[in-house]
């Protein structure tokens, strides 16, 4: 972004369960004069949706409010724009390079997990088809990261 704030975008598939979480999650633990944060879905399939009520749901049972995001659709003008790219697997993360057209923006792209757990090749799984325990488990998979990120990003 054209600004001097260091910008931070959050990607999944639908971009309505985990992104929108990891975009409020990110948002709680970073000063907002220094970082923009945002998020979208490498779909488009649900563009324009609220997040899904249960992602909705264990933000605000932490104190969170992802109510007014809107699902948008991943795109090639936001691997220019942003400076950090976070994806929450490997599909995520095949999709988004497929979208890069240098070297500098294919080195944007990060699967978030790696910045806690180098080498692991882990994923934050898609929950959409699943219980509550599963925003649960990605709430706190995104938590945990969110604070390595942002001591990283911070220091
Ligand atoms: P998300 O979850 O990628 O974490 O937003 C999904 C949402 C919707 C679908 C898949 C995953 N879907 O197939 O509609």
């Amino acid at each position: 972004m054209s600004s001097n704030k260091t910008s931070i975008l959050m990607v999944c598939l639908g971009n309505i369960c985990r992104s929108p979480l990891a975009e409020g999650i990110m948002r709680s633990k970073l000063n907002f004069l220094k970082y923009s944060i945002d998020s979208a879905g490498t779909s488009g399939s649900h563009r324009g949706q609220a997040p899904d009520k249960r992602s909705i749901a264990v933000a605000k049972r932490h104190g969170i409010d992802i109510s007014s995001q809107a699902s948008r659709k991943l795109t090639a003008q936001d691997l220019e724009d942003f400076d950090y790219i976070f994806v929450m697997d490997n599909s995520n993360y095949r999709d988004t390079v497929a979208l890069a057209t240098t070297d500098a923006q294919r080195a944007k792209v990060h699967k978030i997990l790696d910045w806690a757990f180098p080498n692991e090749d882990l994923d934050v799984p898609d929950p959409y088809y699943g219980g509550d325990q599963g925003f649960d488990n990605v709430y706190r998979m995104l938590d945990q990261v969110s604070k390595v990120v942002a001591e990283k990003l911070d220091s």
